[in-house]
């Protein structure tokens, strides 16, 4: 099997100690989250979803398309009354209180490395009247303690891309999850093949400049990770397609807005622009995929061999 070749980034992050590389991130990555959230107003959908939407018609909008992915996690989850999701990386709310509104007799567990975002997913809860369900906290994910089994489902989206220890973060939650537990992610991935330039100053810029940190792995790297915890991989979905029209929309909103974004904050568009626009362009070349994948922990109580492709 080809090696894959690391980013610098992740070069540097390895000759770190765990306690520092933490350090690192709750500050670096932290830092593009406490970005004014009225400028991710503005790019984003209506929810404040940062991760890729699903798309499945010509010509659909960014909100019909975030409202499918909703949905479509809101299935793949299979929340059922007496049930706890934990959400790593919950941004302003956007799954996390979907997921609180469409659902009975769920606790709702959120953690961010922003207090801007956290800020607004509580705001959010109070006024959708579903706050009596969630509680959303700042921290980083390698400090939660938490019981074995103490979960029913968790949920990572578009978040787990920023962290560096997944082989540690992933046996954590194979340890928390109860039997039939369900864990769900949804992020980007390097083919395993060696496509396209990782050294390069685009790369650079996108997993440091913008985002302060982040680490591909490839698809089975993180398979793998998740069937060392214990979990059995049971659906993954490519949405490679679906993040090139999803970072097409951010483009376009950012565009339209240039001139009052860079009023909040100097600068600020053209560095989602200019990420935005790499990123698109290597999803749309494919040296950057974006899988949804499902684990489950002992047996499922779902036939996943009977859903249908839509
Ligand atoms: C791209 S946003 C995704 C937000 C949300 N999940 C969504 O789909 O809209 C990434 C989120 O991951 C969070 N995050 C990144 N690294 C984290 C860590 N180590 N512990 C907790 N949260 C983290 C960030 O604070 C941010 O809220």
């Amino acid at each position: 099997m080809q090696v894959v070749a690391k980013h610098p980034a992740e070069r540097l992050a390895e000759k770190r100690s765990r306690e520092v590389q933490m350090e690192h991130e709750r500050q670096v990555v932290a830092e593009h989250y406490q970005h004014k959230p009225e400028i991710f107003m503005r790019v984003l959908d209506a929810r404040l979803a940062y991760a890729t939407a699903v798309y499945l018609e010509d010509g659909e909008d960014l909100d019909a398309a975030q409202e499918r992915k909703f949905a479509r996690l809101a299935t793949k989850l299979d929340l059922r009354p007496g049930e706890t999701l934990l959400d790593v990386g919950c941004g302003w709310g956007s799954n996390l209180l979907y997921l609180a509104q469409h659902t009975e007799g769920v606790a709702f567990h959120g953690i961010t490395l922003s207090s801007e975002q956290a800020q607004i997913a509580r705001k959010r809860a109070e006024d959708w009247g579903v706050a009596d369900k969630v509680t959303i906290e700042v921290r980083h994910v390698e400090t939660l303690d938490l019981p074995d089994e103490s979960y029913d489902a968790v949920l990572f989206s578009g978040s787990i891309v920023h962290m560096h220890s997944r082989a540690e973060i992933h046996q954590m939650v194979g340890r928390i999850l109860k039997p039939g537990g369900r864990l769900l992610i949804s992020d980007c991935y390097y083919p395993a093949v060696n496509r396209g330039d990782r050294d390069s100053s685009a790369t650079q810029y996108i997993f440091v400049t913008a985002l302060g940190y982040c680490k591909l792995t490839t698809l089975s790297e993180e398979l793998a990770f998740i069937e060392d915890s214990g979990l059995d991989i049971v659906h993954v979905e490519d949405l490679t397609e679906s993040y090139v029209r999803t970072l097409g929309a951010w483009i376009d909103n950012v565009r339209e807005h240039r001139s009052w974004i860079d009023e909040q904050s100097p600068g600020f568009s053209k560095l989602l622009q200019t990420y935005m626009t790499i990123a698109r362009l290597s999803f749309h070349k494919r040296t950057a995929l974006e899988y949804m994948i499902l684990g489950v922990k002992g047996r499922p109580r779902t036939n996943y061999g009977t859903w249908p492709i839509p």
